[in-house]
């Protein structure tokens, strides 16, 4: 399995929980080799398997020939996680042109890169893809607007791509993970007097959603679906 942007905050945790699961992990990092590095560290520390793979995802010949690696190395990719993405805060009137281009191009063009590269090495036998979107997407967030447009474009894609993908047993969903403290989050990262709009009063735990994503990239008969994992409502 393969997990993009595994040298970032949820990638990391999402290589330990598919780790733990017994999975063979292929940890993808851009630019960041020594986070990636740091990551393959843990996973061995805690008994797994993997080894690193890196891949400007705005770039579909890295993007292949990241894919095409693993596939010499390990025979067949059976579970590919989309999770490398970026942000930046601008209000949808003022966001600069290269802001809006870089972000979508990352996030949502860099994920159609990895999905369809993904794709065509499990056209034989099936698999498992699980794109990481947001609630900006459902929903939209003020001063996101980039943001929130390419992680609602994820959807569409997402379920797109199972439709067409689904006779051939490869599944598609995409999961939001909800709020957690990593370098993307930033200073958006809300505090506690700031989660009136969950209904639990709290935010999500990172170990519970990387094993509830990795539970969900298990699943057989699932396909086309998103879920949102924290307790706002929609
Ligand atoms: N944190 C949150 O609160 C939150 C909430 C909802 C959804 N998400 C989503 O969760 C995912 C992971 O975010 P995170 O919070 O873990 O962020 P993060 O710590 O900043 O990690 C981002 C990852 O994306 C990779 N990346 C960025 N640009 C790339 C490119 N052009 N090509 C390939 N990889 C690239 C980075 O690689 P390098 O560092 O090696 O360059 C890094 O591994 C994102 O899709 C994000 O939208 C996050």
């Amino acid at each position: 399995m393969l997990v993009t942007g595994a040298s970032g905050g949820i990638g990391r945790r999402l290589c330990l929980a598919f780790a733990r699961d017994g999975f063979w992990v292929g940890v993808h990092y851009c630019s960041r080799r020594e986070a990636a590095d740091d990551t393959l560290a843990e996973l061995t520390a805690a008994g797994g398997q993997g080894a690193l793979f890196q891949a400007d995802i705005r770039s579909r010949d890295d993007v292949q020939a990241m894919v095409d690696d693993l596939q010499r190395r390990r025979g067949r990719l059976d579970v590919l996680v989309c999770n490398a993405g970026i942000a930046a805060g601008h209000l949808v009137v003022r966001c600069p042109e290269e802001a809006w281009q870089r972000i979508i191009d990352t996030n949502l063009s860099g994920t159609y890169r990895s999905m369809t590269a993904a794709a065509a090495a499990m056209m034989t036998g099936g698999g498992s893809i699980l794109v990481i979107g947001s609630y900006a997407g459902l929903h939209g967030t003020s001063g996101q607007g980039a943001y929130a447009a390419s992680k609602a474009g994820l959807i569409g894609l997402v379920q797109t791509a199972a439709r067409e993908w689904g006779p051939d047993n490869i599944r598609v969903n995409l999961v939001c993970p909800g709020w957690h403290p990593t370098g993307l989050a930033g200073e958006a990262y809300p505090s506690a007097d700031r989660l009136q709009d969950h209904v639990l009063g709290r935010l999500s735990n990172l170990d519970e959603v990387s094993a509830a994503i990795c539970r969900l990239a298990q699943l057989r008969d699932v396909s086309g679906q998103v879920w949102n994992l924290d307790s706002r409502l929609f």
